[in-house]
């Protein structure tokens, strides 16, 4: 698996404290089938991480998981806070990009207070921006206009959702958002959003195959979420096809049989 979004680095969030507590969380993460993982910092009001903070930090994990014997191959990010980009430079902002390519992984407001944030995400694609919006479905104002979300997809907004909400991790709302936003295939990432061992776990393939038991449309499409789709992401390059299924195919045997069906009431008559 592809993981675009964790909080791996240690010191510079509400992530791992420690390097300890770091390569423990590398260790999970390579134990539970993740390959590429990118350390995704808060870059935001509260936390004013530095690309020279994450690159420093990167490159001290890195060694580490060597010492410790863990196959993780750890790529370099950010998690920008939609408000914090007001203040960043167009440089300071391609500084940021995922794995240093292409998109830049924006997080939404998650408080209700906040005002809607549509006109802010278009302005930064008029910045010449690529964004990938983090945990769509924890975002109220998008929540409430799915229709706008819809409408900010195409080539430069593409939509992240994190594992835990198809569990219902962060509540039913969000967890009703996140299955509807599958269903109606308007998902091209999910990360773990991984924190920690205990709270926020990296337990991306439980989580996904927890969900999948009761819902065909992520079966279908759970392999390219976290697999073929991110790491298209982090390279910069075009996403490979959406594999068919799910309601798609099931519209698609509808529209087959309907077919049938007029073929033989034709012949009757
Ligand atoms: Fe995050």
């Amino acid at each position: 698996m592809v993981d675009l979004h964790t909080h791996l680095l240690p010191g510079l969030d509400d992530g791992p404290s420690t390097l300890e507590e770091s390569v423990a969380l590398a260790k999970a993460m390579a134990a539970a089938g993740t390959r590429v993982v990118v350390a995704t910092p808060h870059v935001s009001s509260r936390y004013r991480t530095s690309r020279a903070d994450i690159a420093a930090a990167a490159a001290q994990l890195r060694e580490a998981l060597i010492s410790a014997g863990v196959e993780l191959d750890v790529r370099e990010g950010a998690e920008v806070e939609l408000v914090r980009t007001r203040d960043l430079s167009d440089e300071q902002l391609r500084e940021l990009r995922l794995g240093g390519r292409q998109w830049i992984l924006v997080e939404p407001p998650l408080s209700r207070a906040a005002g809607n944030p549509v006109a802010e995400i278009e302005g930064l694609v008029a910045r010449g921006h690529h964004v990938l919006l983090a945990h769509v479905e924890r975002c109220p104002a998008l929540r409430r206009s799915p229709d706008s979300v819809r409408r900010l997809l195409g080539e430069e907004v593409l939509v992240s959702i994190t594992a835990a909400s198809l569990t219902g991790g962060f509540g039913g709302q969000a967890q009703r958002f996140a299955r509807w936003l599958v269903r109606e295939r308007l998902v091209h990432d999910i990360a773990s959003d991984a924190h920690d061992l205990e709270g926020r776990p990296p337990a991306m393939s439980d989580d996904l195959q927890a969900a999948a038991i009761d819902f065909r449309a992520l079966r279908s499409q759970a392999g390219w979420l976290t697999g073929p789709a991110p790491a298209a992401i982090l390279a910069g390059t075009a996403l490979p096809p959406r594999p068919r299924g799910g309601m798609h195919d099931a519209a698609q045997r509808l529209v087959r049989r309907s077919r049938r069906w007029m073929t033989r009431r034709r012949q009757w008559w």
